[in-house]
């Protein structure tokens, strides 16, 4: 190694002189020189000559930078593999495929920013939740908690699913893109499971899945374009849902229940918040993006047209809940609680659309268009 490290701070054809006093050093250094192509020559007892050749392969001197460690390149090469952004990447690599492979589809300097802001928001449902906390429901009350988690463990499912497979197809060159979606499949994870925890609390058998409602995901899991799947998933459905985990925290009749949707809709709105950045960045990018947004939207409608929408399970609990008890008159007050919420997941998602570059007009109409599924 010191041989080694000397010969890297010589300049190329000049001559090293190394001088040693152990016995046998000069059969070791002969055939270091023979393996290095360094020519090799005793000056004297314990003194020795090694010229550094011009050819003196200095490990990585032919590799290839990629890119710079803090600014991704527009495009990264397949080549590039698994590299650290900013590492020496030999050559020989054989190329791994990362379909989303440019930065103008989804980088913007903030990821980075956003992936520490979620890490440090990551809580844990042992501690962050009293499971312990006394719920008097009646049963009723009871079924339409546990309707409405059965229905929102479905939606979290998907809203796993789809970050966690463009997870793994992004370009690692855009890490911090990869890190944002990994976090946000794991927040999802921790919704299934706080969701299931309070639907079982008291609970052996769950609430209804309604073919509709599956038929809604999977529109959202069956759009491979990741801009589409971010629109229709992360914008019209996670802020939808945004507006409905804040609904269910103003109307919870347990604290638990209060508890798990403040927490989870504190998630959510950073998925939101992903989204935003991440489509209108790309939206300036792509002249042709917002078209495509339209359509798609468009698209997933008519797939839609011929289901149920809402599950009628869900909206008759949500109307119980807010209702918090029977009488015609909480009934009604109830329902209008829930027909406010629609109207403001509309106007969400109308806001959202116009911070896209929709007009006043286009936002209006697309917004109608979601499915009524809220996800
Ligand atoms: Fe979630
Ligand atoms: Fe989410």
């Amino acid at each position: 190694m010191a041989v080694e490290r000397a010969l890297r701070l010589i300049e190329k054809g000049q001559s090293l002189t190394v001088i040693s006093a152990e016995p046998e050093i000069d059969i070791h250094l002969a055939a270091w020189c023979r393996q290095k192509g360094c020519s090799f020559s005793q000056l004297s007892t314990g003194k020795y000559a090694i010229e550094r050749p011009l050819h003196f392969a200095v490990r990585g001197s032919t590799a290839e930078r990629a890119g710079d460690a803090s600014t991704p390149v527009a495009c990264a090469p397949e080549h590039w593999g698994l590299a650290a952004r900013g590492a020496l990447v030999e050559r020989g690599i054989h190329g791994f495929y990362f379909p989303i492979n440019r930065s103008d589809h989804i980088w913007t300097s903030r990821m980075a920013a956003l992936y520490r802001r979620a890490a440090a928001a990551q809580w844990n449902p042992e501690t962050a939740l009293n499971w312990n906390a006394v719920i008097e429901n009646t049963s009723e009350i009871e079924d339409a908690v546990v309707q409405v988690m059965t229905y929102l463990i479905e939606n979290e499912t998907a809203a796993l699913i789809i970050p966690a497979r463009f997870a793994a197809r992004v370009h690692p060159h855009y890490f911090e893109v990869m890190q944002l979606l990994a976090i946000q499949a794991s927040d999802e994870a921790r919704h299934i499971e706080v969701f299931s925890r309070r639907a079982r609390l008291n609970r052996q058998v769950l609430g209804l899945s309604t073919a509709g409602g599956q038929a809604s995901l999977r529109t959202l899991i069956d759009e491979s374009d990741f801009s589409l799947a971010t629109l229709l998933l992360s914008v019209l459905g996670e802020g939808s849902f945004l507006s409905l985990l804040q609904f269910l925290r103003k109307y919870a009749p347990d604290p638990l229940t209060r508890q798990i949707c403040r927490l989870a809709a504190k998630d959510e709105a950073r998925h939101v918040l992903f989204a935003m950045t991440h489509l209108t960045a790309a939206v300036r990018q792509q002249s042709d993006l917002r078209q495509k947004f339209a359509a798609a939207i468009r698209r997933r409608h008519e797939a839609l047209t011929a289901t149920a929408g809402l599950n009628e399970e869900v909206f008759y609990s949500l109307t119980l809940i807010a209702a918090g008890k029977t009488t015609p008159e909480a009934l009604a007050a109830g329902h209008r609680a829930v027909k406010r919420l629609e109207r403001f997941m509309f106007t969400g998602r109308v806001r959202r659309l116009r911070q896209l570059g929709f007009t006043e007009k286009e936002a209006q109409s697309l917004s109608a268009l979601h499915t009524r599924n809220f996800m």
